[in-house]
């Protein structure tokens, strides 16, 4: 199957679940479950879900099985990317090409919004079947431990604490593999989970996953300085004008794309177990190093 088709199938069937999955904008009180629905379904890649089906299916099992892990794994970077762009963190007006969620229903009910998500990530978790290697609370706990304060949020306080300040290649690449790698692996991982993996192919996806989770916040840090606000849906040029540290910052560009080149080679090195059957997350991955938002 040719990879657009098979992405336009997998968002769609994401998409419908999270719209059924999510309480309705008319549940009370209405402006939680508005301002929710607005950020869920502002247009993102889907990404980490897709990843999720893909992973599931990869491994022999069913897209069906993984989609509640799936749609907590969207909840969660939903969530991430609402605290992300809120006035205390990185004061952004502009995500997936509309105004941020505090722009539009105000900071208290922004920060709701996220705190919703966040909690309706382990709700959605917590009613998915089990495997026979992986029980529902192993799946929970991936989640929680991903996007808990040893990775996601890690990362995220490092980057804060980063900015404006000298930094080395190995405390950047931390800052990376916690605030985006982590949660990418760990979409994948439930996938794989669901799917009921031999601990052999669970391992590779999560080297799998390491290497393009690595390679798509390098490719993200090089797309803040190279591309615009309008193909971005985000604003341009922020990670420079808070000096952030960012990969283009330490490196330059031209060594920041040799960077992405070889973490994506080494992405679909870690595939060569799966032979024929990755030929699907094989031109995924080649996509995401040439994707331009
Ligand atoms: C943005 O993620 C935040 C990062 C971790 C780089 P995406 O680029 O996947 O954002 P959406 O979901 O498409 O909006
Ligand atoms: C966001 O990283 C990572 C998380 C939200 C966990 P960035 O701050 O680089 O993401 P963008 O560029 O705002 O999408
Ligand atoms: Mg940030
Ligand atoms: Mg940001
Ligand atoms: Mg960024």
């Amino acid at each position: 199957m040719e990879l657009k088709d098979y992405l336009h199938a997998a968002i769609q069937k994401v998409d419908q679940a999270l719209d059924q999955f999510l309480p309705k904008a008319a549940t009370k009180p209405a402006t939680i479950h508005k301002a929710m629905r607005y950020s869920i379904f502002a247009g993102g890649k889907r990404l980490r879900p897709v990843l999720t089906l893909a992973a599931a299916e990869i491994c022999g099992g069913t897209g069906e099985n993984a989609l509640l892990s799936a749609c907590a794994v969207e909840c969660i970077h939903t969530y991430s990317l609402i605290h992300d762009d809120l006035p205390c963190m990185d004061d952004d007006d502009l995500r997936r090409g509309r105004p941020t969620s505090h722009k539009v229903f105000g900071e208290g009910i922004a920060v709701l919004a996220g705190d919703a998500l966040l909690t309706m990530a382990f709700e959605l978790l917590a009613q998915a079947p089990a495997a026979a290697r992986y029980g529902t609370a192993a799946l929970v706990r991936e989640l929680a431990g991903a996007s808990g304060s040893r990775w996601l949020i890690a990362g995220q306080v490092l980057d804060l604490e980063g900015e404006g300040q000298p930094t080395t290649k190995a405390a950047l690449k931390f800052i990376h593999e916690a605030k985006t790698a982590a949660l990418l692996t760990c979409a994948i991982r439930l996938g794989a989970m669901s799917a009921n993996a031999t601990p052999s192919k669970l391992e590779a996806l999560t080297r799998f996953g390491h290497a393009l989770g690595l390679a798509f916040q390098v490719i993200d840090d090089i797309l803040d300085v190279t591309q615009t606000t309008e193909k971005l849906g985000k604003t341009a040029g922020k990670d420079a004008a808070v000096t952030k540290a960012t990969y283009p910052a330490l490196f330059g560009l031209k060594r920041s794309r040799e960077i992405a080149a070889e973490l994506t080679e080494e992405a679909l090195h870690s595939l060569t177990p799966f032979g024929k059957k990755s030929a699907l997350l094989r031109s995924l991955t080649d996509s995401l190093l040439a994707r331009e938002y």
